[in-house]
């Protein structure tokens, strides 16, 4: 297959890219800035200026505590319903608050104790370190009576599909995987790695961090049980924007939250003592949340649903094939290495790319605006390879 590499052939995918003018609707502060670090944090969008000005000024400033009945009491479902519309879930089935560990522990939490007797919960080393974390400290809060088993995958890049099959017995209770994984871009197939969690009796609970906004993904399709995801990357949130869970509908009245509080008690404002949960997905909600970082998701959502997900992906797809030839030509005789699946449908909408001096040109590029580090003719210059600087 013939590769193009040159810059004819981006500004012909340019020109013929249906969703171009979508660059208009984000904040562009620097035009010369190209920004790759959407799964870290995505970019700002203009919409979400005019609404946190709204929040701020009319909701907060204007209503005060009138604007709780004015939409802030049900932002976590209106937002969580236009997320489950971007990974093929029910409108009640997916609820906005917390931080992504902080649900992925609910949700883990529940799970094992509605598996009672099952003593395993199985995932891989390819999780995001966050993700290990929270499974020992429920363990830890469990009384250790589970044991955690990772998988370890075959090189760094792929998932051990195999043993994961292999090690799915009687005793699983749950499987928790990141069905893109944050460094290489992998992607499971959730279809067959759900069915297989369910062949064994164990729920199936994914990590769809790197995937919302980004893959095409229809948790309903493939039976999905539990899901977490965070907002602010490919969804545009905001930093330290609250993440989403998701809890399949016939599940949410026989799991029970972990972190009990008001905003998941029925009929909270009777101030009764005793916890009763409300019905459905709110009573896992625990307290406030923050209403201005969470209201502040959703016109970076709907930008996504107007963009369409099946046009998005078509583009990501165009794009990190461009890269990955780009790669092949430019960065590959300089020993970089592609920690990224060459298959298109395995792979998300990142690409990851490994040097031993990593570290030392990662700095370079940050800083290259502040100190004109250049490239030429695919060699670095001297100041970028001198230990000293950096
Ligand atoms: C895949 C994945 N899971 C979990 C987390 C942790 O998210 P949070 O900081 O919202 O708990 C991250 C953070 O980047 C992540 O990439």
């Amino acid at each position: 297959m013939t590769r193009q590499t040159d810059l004819a052939f981006a500004a012909e995918l340019d020109a013929h890219d249906p969703l171009a003018h979508f660059r208009e609707r984000f904040v562009i502060a620097d035009p010369n800035l190209i920004y790759m670090d959407g799964n870290s944090l995505g970019r700002l969008p203009r919409s979400t200026v005019t609404l946190a000005e709204d929040l701020v000024q009319h909701q907060w400033g204007e209503r005060l505590i009138r604007n709780w009945n004015e939409g802030w009491f049900t932002a976590p479902e209106r937002v969580g319903a236009k997320i489950a519309r971007l990974i093929g879930a029910e409108h009640d089935e997916v609820i906005v608050a917390d931080s992504t560990s902080v649900n992925l522990f609910k949700l883990v939490v529940a799970a094992l104790r509605f598996q009672h007797g099952r003593s395993c919960i199985v995932t891989d080393n390819l999780n995001f370190p966050s993700d290990l974390y929270v499974l020992q400290g429920a363990i830890d809060l469990l009384d250790k009576q589970h044991q955690l088993v990772v998988l370890s995958s075959p090189d760094g890049i792929y998932g051990p599909v195999a043993e994961i099959h292999n090690r799915l017995d009687s005793q699983a209770a749950l499987l928790t995987l990141s069905h893109t994984v944050y460094k290489s871009g992998y992607i499971y197939d959730m279809p067959a790695i759900t069915a297989a969690a369910h062949e064994a009796g164990a729920l199936m609970l994914w990590d769809l961090s790197h995937s919302v906004g980004s893959v095409p993904v229809d948790l309903h399709a493939a039976q999905v049980d539990l899901a977490v995801g965070c907002s602010y990357k490919y969804l545009n949130g905001g930093p330290g924007a609250p993440s989403f869970l998701y809890i399949r509908r016939d599940l949410q009245d026989v799991l029970r939250n972990p972190i009990a509080g008001w905003m998941g008690q029925r009929e909270l404002f009777d101030f009764e003592l005793k916890y009763q949960p409300t019905k459905g997905l709110r009573h896992f909600l625990t307290g406030t949340y923050p209403v201005i970082s969470l209201s502040l998701i959703e016109s970076g959502v709907e930008l996504l649903l107007e963009a369409g997900l099946d046009n998005l992906r078509a583009k990501s797809q165009r794009q990190s094939e461009y890269l990955i030839d780009l790669w092949e030509e430019f960065l590959k005789p300089l020993s970089f290495t592609l920690n990224t699946p060459r298959e298109t449908e395995r792979r998300g909408s990142h690409v990851s790319l490994g040097h031993f001096e990593g570290l030392r040109i990662d700095q370079a590029l940050i800083h290259a605006s502040d100190h004109s580090y250049i490239v030429i003719d695919g060699e670095f210059d001297s100041q970028l390879t001198s230990p000293s600087s950096y």
